[in-house]
């Protein structure tokens, strides 16, 4: 199976890596898919998104990290993937996925979604979380991969 994992990523997060390498045992190959989406404020450039990515999952062989703009059902289309990789961390993320993958597969009917549950310790943890404890200078080293921890503490220098 070839699955693609969708997200913004910003930044990667410890759940997100948990949800990468789970999904690697999957899938004989899968892709990390980073949305560039250039009318939203990133947080970090695309680049250093996908840095940081392919550092996190250096160790997994068949972890691939590409970047993608538009629809994820037109990236999906040129592309031999079976299924989308989504992770779902509480009932409060139902709905908004829920949404996605109905319309992903009404514009594609080959898009078919599969989700993963978050593990425990993940539940609570989100990209826009890390930033805030960044921002106020909290410790984000538990929730974040070193190399993520050290590129944003490095930008504070
Ligand atoms: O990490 P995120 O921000 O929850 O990821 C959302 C993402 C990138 C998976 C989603 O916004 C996406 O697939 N965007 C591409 C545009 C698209 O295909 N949207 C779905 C139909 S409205």
């Amino acid at each position: 199976m070839i699955g693609i994992y969708p997200g913004s990523f910003d930044p990667i997060t410890n759940g997100h890596l948990d949800i990468i390498k789970r999904a690697s045992k999957l899938c004989e190959k899968l892709y990390v898919a980073v949305l560039i989406n250039e009318r939203k404020k990133n947080f970090l450039p695309i680049d250093e998104k996908l840095e940081l990515i392919k550092e996190a999952t250096a160790d997994l062989e068949n972890v691939e990290t590409i970047m993608f703009d538009g629809l994820l059902v037109d990236l999906i289309k040129g592309r031999k993937i079976d299924c989308i990789i989504k992770g779902l961390r509480a009932i409060s993320d139902f709905d908004y996925e829920f949404q996605m993958a109905q319309l992903n597969r009404d514009m594609n009917k080959d898009a078919e979604t599969l989700f993963i549950m978050s593990s425990p310790e993940f539940t609570f943890l989100s990209s826009s979380a890390v930033r805030e404890i960044y921002a106020f200078d909290g410790d984000i080293g538990d929730y974040v991969p070193d190399c993520v921890k050290n590129k944003l503490e490095n930008k504070k220098k």
